[in-house]
């Protein structure tokens, strides 16, 4: 299914891009395919911008790179997309889209001829590049021009021998130290293809946005499916016995109600696995978890941060787990509260809470079981009333999503 960012680009008319150019003292740019980009490329910049005080740093995705033809690369729109999200808390940090929006190849001297053009005439450019590739510049278009329009800075990893730099390039490439990062587009391509996160190498939105878009997993052909076997032992090993086997009961009823009342029972063994799967979170992180995903909440939520857990494992099917599908997402969503316009899918997961085989006893279920035989809607309606009750009884507040699924169901039962 599709899935749409959480944030809206729209292509900044380039007057604007470039209104601040005719004003620029000290700026660097660093190009790239950005591939995605990562920790390695925004500590480079920032610690050029510690060390040579540029006003902005400029990040210059390439719109078709002269110097990586054997490899296929992400389009352009993502990639420039990922350096926005990766820069767009940092104040001095800006993406351009000079490359992007020039036809053909792009080449460095190119770029960096016109970023001099835009500028006044005594602006200083340093132009970024890792150690490694520096050498490089020998066999680039026009080497002797870049140098002339520009600085060079190589950036490097503490205890690189930056001599060759220094003799070939007779000192016109400044050599900066960074802090040591070990990290390759080409690893985090890997990783993303073998289904492996690339968390903490790259920021936490460029992370969602690669796992969003499939960006790696489908390029390599690994079928972007769910693998049931393997989240299955993931959850074995992450939650406790008791909530496993529960999980395991609810599967196995929701896949029986499914079955009997004709909703998807594929899709219920989905929902059923996941769907306590973030309630072992203790209360702080579930309360960090829905300010850091965007996850609405309201006073009766926030007050029980235990309800939260529902929209939180959805959540959580999506984010780690690789679960899109709208139906299942929305019946874990819903598993404890229900809501106003429940499908046979949402009534099987929640029905399956109530009623699964491990279920210590509590008063009323017997009652809910045999209901659940005949239909789950009177099986429902005798279950979230017993709850409601029960909750009322223990001064707790009741979510009018409880209200809703009741009164619906009530008049469909
Ligand atoms: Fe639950
Ligand atoms: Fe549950």
């Amino acid at each position: 299914m599709l899935h749409f960012p959480r944030v809206y680009f729209t292509i900044q008319p380039m007057s604007r891009e470039t209104e601040f150019f005719k004003s620029c003292r000290r700026i660097a740019l660093m190009g790239g395919t950005f591939d995605p980009i990562h920790y390695g490329h925004l500590a480079a910049a920032e610690a050029v911008l510690q060390a040579y005080k540029p006003q902005r740093v400029l990040f210059v995705p390439s719109a078709a790179p002269p110097h990586k033809k054997n490899r296929a690369v992400t389009d352009a729109e993502h990639r420039y997309r990922m350096a926005l999200l990766a820069t767009a808390a940092h104040p001095a940090f800006e993406v351009s889209r000079l490359e992007l929006d020039r036809p053909g190849p792009s080449y460095t001297v190119d770029t960096v001829r016109e970023l001099r053009s835009l500028c006044p005439p005594a602006a200083e450019i340093f132009f970024i590049i890792g150690a490694d590739t520096a050498e490089e510049i020998k066999t680039w278009k026009e080497p002797e021009t870049l140098l002339a329009l520009c600085e060079v800075v190589a950036v490097t990893r503490p205890g690189f021998k930056a001599d060759a730099l220094a003799r070939d390039f007779k000192g016109r490439v400044r050599v900066l130290e960074t802090p040591a990062i070990d990290i390759s587009g080409t690893e985090i391509r890997r990783r993303a293809a073998a289904g492996e996160s690339a968390r903490y190498r790259v920021p936490p939105p460029v992370a969602e946005y690669i796992r969003d878009h499939r960006l790696y997993t489908n390029r390599a052909g690994i079928p972007a499916g769910f693998d049931f076997e393997s989240a299955k032992a993931t959850l074995a090993d992450r939650l406790s016995p008791d909530r496993f086997r529960h999980t395991l009961g609810v599967i196995e009823a929701a896949e029986e109600l499914s079955a009997r009342f004709g909703a998807d029972a594929g899709k219920a063994r989905i929902a059923a696995l996941l769907h306590d799967c973030a309630k072992e979170y203790s209360n702080g992180k579930k309360r960090a978890l829905c300010q850091l995903w965007n996850i609405p909440t309201d006073d009766i939520l926030l007050a029980q941060i235990d309800l939260a857990h529902s929209l939180l494992s959805a959540e959580s099917a999506k984010r780690d787990y690789g679960v899109y599908d709208g139906e299942i997402l929305q019946a874990i969503r819903y598993h404890t509260t229900g809501h106003g316009a429940m499908t046979a899918l949402d009534k099987a997961v929640m029905l399956a809470d109530f009623i699964e085989p491990y279920r210590e006893d509590y008063p009323g279920l017997g009652e809910i079981r045999e209901l659940s035989r005949i239909s789950m809607e009177e099986a429902l309606v005798y279950g979230i009333t017993s709850v409601i009750q029960n909750n009322e009884d223990r001064k707790r507040l009741i979510h009018p999503w409880s209200k809703a699924a009741l009164k619906s169901l009530t008049s469909k039962a």
